[in-house]
């Protein structure tokens, strides 16, 4: 397989049908993406939509998040996810890899994200590539309706 990743710039219905063919693989209560969903990340200066491809196919996806905050120029990596039948060849590696380059191009203090203990792929996945377990509580509000 040779999977090149690329930093979306441009908003189509063929990334939004592959987006919501990935998501649901990620969560079972993933809410389908539409066109103007996707302009509006693309078009967001903090947010970094990645794709990874074999030949013309997504096979994957990563979205990293660069923010400045008192304590620093912080970045947050979600929504990591590569196709069943692509994955253990490489491409959620060849993804966040990418993340981590452009994170450190924005001159980041840390990348932070959050994985289920359950999903041990991604956990082996993180560790691998030098992420570092904390020790802390993470907090969700649910703001919406
Ligand atoms: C986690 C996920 C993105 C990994 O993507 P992938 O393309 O299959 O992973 P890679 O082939 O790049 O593997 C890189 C490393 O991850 C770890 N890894 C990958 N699959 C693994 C598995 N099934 N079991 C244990 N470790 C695994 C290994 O450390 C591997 O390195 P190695 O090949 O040198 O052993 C993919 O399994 C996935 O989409 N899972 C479902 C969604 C998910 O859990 N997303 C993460 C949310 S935090």
């Amino acid at each position: 397989m040779s999977v090149v990743v690329e930093a979306v710039d441009v908003a189509t219905p063929e990334l939004v049908t592959a987006l919501n063919g990935l998501l649901p693989q990620l969560s079972s209560n993933a809410q389908p993406l539409s066109l103007a969903d996707l302009e509006t990340l693309v078009h967001s200066p903090s947010t970094t939509l990645f794709v990874a491809r074999n030949e013309d196919d997504v096979v994957g996806t990563l979205t990293l998040v660069v923010f400045p905050i008192p304590s620093g120029e912080r970045a947050w990596i979600e929504d990591v996810v590569v196709d069943e039948g692509a994955r253990g060849l490489g491409v959620g590696e060849a993804l966040t890899r990418a993340a981590l380059d452009v994170a450190r191009s924005n001159g980041v203090r840390t990348v932070d994200l959050t994985s289920r203990p359950s999903r041990e792929a991604a956990n082996a996945l993180y560790l691998k590539l030098g992420f570092e377990r904390r020790e802390t509580n993470v907090y969700r509000f649910l703001a919406g309706d």
